[in-house]
């Protein structure tokens, strides 16, 4: 309940005790959207100075007007700044609380502010605006994590580490290929994040309340000036379309989901029994009752934001789906999913860039694991399908045999010695121990964008050149 605004003289009869207040007060509690969208108050105020400036030009307000609303609008950008402004529930929401402010400061004045225009344009200009910066922001987020990765890849080129399919030990492969996958994967979302400015960046003020209006209003100024690339095309539309929240939620969904597949790797190759990466102390955390413990929480919590930015997505896009056209008040509850998104969504890229920055990378524990597990099989069938020219379908049963011995022996496949392995296949040869180490299984994958440590450093030039 908002303070202040109780209204208890009219204490409740028909809802009996559930309610403290009265029906217009529940009224109030539902309808007012100012605790949230007074985010959104740079934006109103940026849409008002540009409209006002457009209404001035056009001659619909006096130029004495425009300038009045103009310096009373930067007043309270000011007193907003500054912590100096007096939000008010019963004002509704951020635009009639600006425009109720403007006309104590200025008088008559304001009223002429509204002309040609509705809320419905302005809130869908003010939450354009917002969203476009704030995928501005994620672009320049993600560069910063994409360039963390290039730095870890360039590093570790040539450390070898088990490759997994179903977590299960499959083929040596470098850490920094396992580092490119991961900027490939951001590389997409970055690429998301380009097209969704490019498809929001259409202005939507003017379209009025749904059906346009009669002055003679110049949308092309105010978009040129609100930093659009050019007006939207359908009043009716422009005014009952939030694609761009949702296009933004889906984004922060896909992206999200990255991250925590990241944060999931992360849990486990820290892990005593992986050793595979050290956390810093700056990214993990200590137990209250077991001292040798260190928890990567902070990937654990990037991996639980993922659940809130898809109930966040989910949220919109069931809000909006019944909706008839033009607006309805049900699109007042599109801003609170993006907030919290948006905010979850940076705080998330934010730690992973820290923490990828700041892993300490256990090379000769990747490298002993990448060994186990008999991880070079597919090597000694290819030798097979290469050197004595067997079809890869012998070559594997072949292998599947060397393979089940060295099970029986407790050893490795490089291990075997040759007279065991030629009793297998006699024209297998010693030349095979060549490739059964994990330098030479990742150095001979140099098919492209393969494992072997020259590839890898060519998909780092790629992605430097794009960074
Ligand atoms: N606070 C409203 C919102 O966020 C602004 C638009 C109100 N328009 C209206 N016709 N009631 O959607």
């Amino acid at each position: 309940m908002a303070e202040g605004t109780k209204d208890t003289k009219s204490s409740n009869q028909m809802w009996g005790g559930r309610f403290a207040s009265g029906p217009d007060a529940i009224m109030e509690e539902i309808n007012a959207s100012i605790d949230f969208d007074k985010k959104l108050f740079a934006q109103d105020i940026r849409g008002s100075i540009a409209h006002a400036t457009m209404l001035a030009q056009q001659r619909i307000i006096s130029a004495e007007d425009k300038d009045k609303i103009v310096q009373g609008l930067n007043t309270i950008l000011s007193e907003i700044e500054g912590g100096k402004f007096e939000f008010s529930r019963r004002l509704e929401d951020i635009h009639m609380n600006v425009e109720a402010r403007l006309a104590t400061l200025i008088g008559p004045a304001a009223g002429r502010l509204h002309t040609a225009r509705s809320r419905n344009d302005q809130v869908a200009l003010d939450f354009r605006l917002w969203v476009k910066e704030e995928l501005q922001k994620t672009e320049k987020m993600l560069t910063d994590l994409i360039a963390a990765f290039l730095d870890r890849a360039e590093e570790h080129a040539e450390s070898v580490m088990p490759g997994f399919t179903h977590l299960q030990t499959a083929q040596p492969v470098t850490f920094g290929h396992h580092c490119m996958a991961y900027v490939e994967m951001f590389g997409r979302d970055r690429s998301r994040v380009r097209h969704a400015i490019e498809h929001l960046d259409e202005s939507p003020i003017g379209a009025a309340a749904l059906a346009g209006t009669g002055y003679p209003i110049d949308r092309h100024m105010t978009a040129k000036a609100l930093g659009f690339r050019e007006p939207t095309r359908n009043s009716i539309d422009t005014v009952s379309d939030r694609d761009f929240a949702i296009e933004f939620l889906s984004i922060a969904a896909i992206c999200s989901m990255h991250l925590s597949r990241l944060a999931e790797e992360i849990v486990i190759w820290s892990t005593p029994q992986f050793g595979f990466v050290r956390l810093s102390d700056a990214f993990s955390t200590g137990s209250s009752i077991m001292p040798q413990k260190k928890n990567p929480d902070a990937a654990e919590l990037v991996r639980a934001k993922t659940g809130r930015i898809n109930g966040s997505l989910i949220a919109l896009l069931t809000i909006m789906k019944g909706l008839p056209l033009a607006y309805s008040k049900d699109m007042q509850e599109d801003k609170e999913q993006v907030f919290d998104a948006a905010e979850s969504l940076e705080l998330a890229i934010a730690a992973m860039t820290g923490m990828v920055r700041d892993l300490t990378i256990n090379t000769a524990r990747m490298k002993a694991a990448a060994g186990s597990g008999y991880s070079t099989a597919t090597d000694l069938a290819d030798w097979l399908v290469r050197e004595a020219g067997l079809p890869f379908r012998d070559a594997h049963h072949v292998t599947g045999h060397a393979v089940a011995l060295a099970e029986t022996k407790g050893c490795d496949l490089s291990e075997l010695p040759l007279a065991e392995l030629q009793a297998i296949n006699p024209a297998i040869t010693d030349k095979v121990y060549e490739v059964l180490t994990v330098e030479a299984s990742v150095a001979s994958r140099k098919s492209f964008g393969g494992t072997a440590p020259s590839e890898v450093r060519k998909q780092i030039a790629y992605w430097r050149a794009r960074n």
